[in-house]
């Protein structure tokens, strides 16, 4: 996500605004910008790249202000460039944002009609533009609150109006936003370690409400535009701790991220109450997708788990035939792929040396293709013929979560609007699969209330030599899955299997040492789960089933431990099933004393073969 910062007071504004965007670089950016006031005027320097070639733009200058705002970007709209970065300007409006703003395309063309030159691929530059539109006729406070009641989407804004040096007004909805309360200076920021160098004291902005800030002091007011008064809240953090938010460590902070994560990812792709999929998100049109005869999925280590996810979901959704394959053996394997069969790439780096690879191969053979990738600009994204963009925010911890959440839902949206085109699925379906989606970041956050119980149960289980996960259909790529989160982060041997295939071989590991993970949600193959289970009980193994909170479920009965998730449609439990085998392999990883956010021989993105 982007990070932003506004700092007002009696130190330099733009040394302080340069420290704070450094401070914010965790967040992972592509481009960072920072705007000044040079007398009434204001000043804008920004470029792609890192922090330190923005401040050795200013060190020839030594700009002093008493007012700045600034901007690291981590791009949803628009490639990574000097003109996309942050701050935009339009008239005597400047301004930096954290968010998506959903509606940008219809306020574009009013903007554009109403003589609006546009010098960025950005979304935020329509709201720069339509606050200038709007402060032509109110006064600056009053045209960002009319502005904002024309915007749909996320936002974090801080804003400054020229002719105003003495002024910072921010806003938000569904983005962060905390203003930093110093000795006659105050800061406004997407995160607190902006400004913690400086205080402790914070105020969280809620969604809907505006603050202004000048250098006597502030105030805080509702959509309706009456002052509303906030709590302030004492900082117990170190910066270490502020960084991850509180939490422990990225790969928690990221795992708890996901209800905000998905919610960003499905925003203004779809249409529930018409049933309808934005299938220009995914770069084709309805006549296109009907053409398709063959999807190709590819791609590496937890992104394929979500290919193979992808493949219950396309074959079921729209019956066209789905490979799923991992990238370094598609290169190798000369794959069948014909003229405009679709291959879809998955990465969350955008840089994995092997999908990327898989990716020119596939457009060598004629595919179309389509990458669903979590970072804008990366290589995939460029290369790939469509893409996707997950907004799951940059990722820092080395294992994978959010972003494999993420991928699913993409899938999902995906397979949904195939069907569509392909006349295999109703309407009425499809709007009934799309609302259950709207619904999903809500069962994702109840999900995450039995860390504590997961926690329990690593502290049992957290010395086993090895683990097995067992699985079914659409929740067979989740035993995968977390087999490789537990290996990643603990160091400890897991398997992922499909739970049918273990009379044919695994059940020779049973005994009352192993551990074993059963994915059984209520659903068409929980009888023959419940007939893997008896298997594994008979022979004395420990039994940790991770279920659905449906009626009359006989596995609470018969397991040890059993994990319940909020019921979801079948093609959802995935996410829902996902996250118990996170929290899991994060508790043991925690307590076997590894580095769960940069385990030992891994990298974040497999950038060679
Ligand atoms: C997942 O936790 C691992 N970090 C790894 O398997 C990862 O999923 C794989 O390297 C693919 O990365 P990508 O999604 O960036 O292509």
């Amino acid at each position: 996500m982007c990070g932003i910062i506004g700092y007002i007071g009696k130190r330099n504004a733009v040394s302080i605004v340069i420290e704070g965007l450094r401070r914010l670089e965790y967040r992972g950016y592509d481009s960072a910008g920072i705007a000044f006031f040079s007398g009434n005027s204001i000043e804008i320097r920004k470029c792609t790249g890192r922090i330190k070639e923005l401040s050795s733009i200013l060190e020839s200058e030594n700009p002093l202000s008493k007012t700045a705002i600034g901007h690291t970007r981590w791009a949803t709209h628009g490639k990574p460039s000097d003109e996309n970065a942050h701050p935009h300007r339009s008239g005597s409006i400047v301004l930096a944002h954290n968010g998506i703003i959903e509606n940008y395309l219809d306020l574009k063309e009013k903007m554009l009609e109403k003589g609006y030159e546009f010098k960025s691929e950005t979304d935020t530059e329509v709201l720069c533009h339509l606050i200038e539109d709007y402060v032509k006729k109110y006064p600056f406070e009053d045209a960002v609150r009319e502005a904002l009641k024309d915007v749909k989407g996320a936002y974090a804004i801080v804003i400054i109006k020229e002719d105003e040096p003495e002024k910072i007004i921010g806003a938000r909805k569904d983005s962060p936003l905390v203003v930093g309360l110093g000795d006659e200076e105050y800061f406004l920021a997407s995160d607190i370690p902006a400004f913690l160098s400086y205080s402790r004291d914070a105020i969280f902005i809620d969604d809907g409400e505006m603050v202004v800030l000048n250098n006597e002091g502030f105030v805080i007011k509702g959509s309706d535009g009456r002052p509303v008064k906030k709590n302030v809240w004492s900082v117990p953090w170190n910066l270490s701790m502020a960084e991850k938010g509180g939490y422990r460590h990225f790969m928690l902070k990221e795992i708890y991220e996901q209800p905000r994560s998905i919610g960003d990812t499905m925003r203004g792709r779809f249409n529930p109450e018409q049933g309808e999929v934005n299938l220009a998100e995914f770069g084709l049109n309805i006549k296109q997708m009907k053409e398709i005869e063959k999807v190709f999925v590819v791609a590496c280590g937890t992104s394929y788990h979500a290919a193979l996810i992808g493949k219950y979901l396309i074959e079921d959704l729209s019956r066209v035939s789905t490979e799923v394959d991992i990238a370094s053996e598609f290169r190798y394997r000369r794959p069948l792929v014909k003229q405009g069969d679709l291959t879809i790439v998955i990465t969350q780096s955008g840089e994995t040396a092997d999908t990327l690879a898989a990716l020119r191969e596939a457009k060598t053979l004629g595919a179309r293709t389509l990458s669903i990738c979590n970072v804008v600009g990366s290589t995939c994204s460029r290369e790939a013929d469509y893409v996707f963009y997950t907004h799951s925010g940059p990722e820092i911890g080395v294992a994978s979560t959010k972003a494999f959440t993420t991928q699913i839902v993409a899938l999902y949206l995906f397979a949904i609007g195939m069907g569509k085109a392909k006349g295999v699925i109703s309407d009425d379906l499809s709007r009934k699969l799309l609302k259950e989606l709207l619904m999903l970041p809500t069962q994702v956050e109840d999900v995450l209330s039995i860390d504590e119980k997961l926690a329990n149960i690593a502290k049992e289980f957290f010395k086993a030599k090895g683990f097995l996960y067992l699985g079914r259909g659409i929740n067979y790529p989740i035993a995968l899955e977390g087999a490789l989160k537990l290996k990643e982060i603990s160091y400890i041997h897991a398997e992922g299997y499909p739970a049918g295939e273990m009379k044919h071989g695994p059940i020779a590991l049973i005994d009352e040492e192993l551990p074993v993970i059963i994915i059984a949600p209520k659903d068409s193959l929980y009888q023959k789960m419940i007939s893997n289970i008896q298997e594994v009980k008979s022979r004395g193994g420990i039994l940790l089933a991770i279920t659905d909170d449906s009626i009359n479920n006989e596995i609470f009965k018969i397991s040890d431990k059993c994990i319940v998730v909020p019921c979801t449609n079948p093609y959802l439990t995935p996410v829902m099933m996902a996250i118990p085998v996170q929290l899991l392999a994060y508790h043991v990883g925690v307590l076997r004393g590894c580095d769960v956010d940069q385990p030992r021989n891994l990298a974040k993105s497999v950038t060679v073969e």
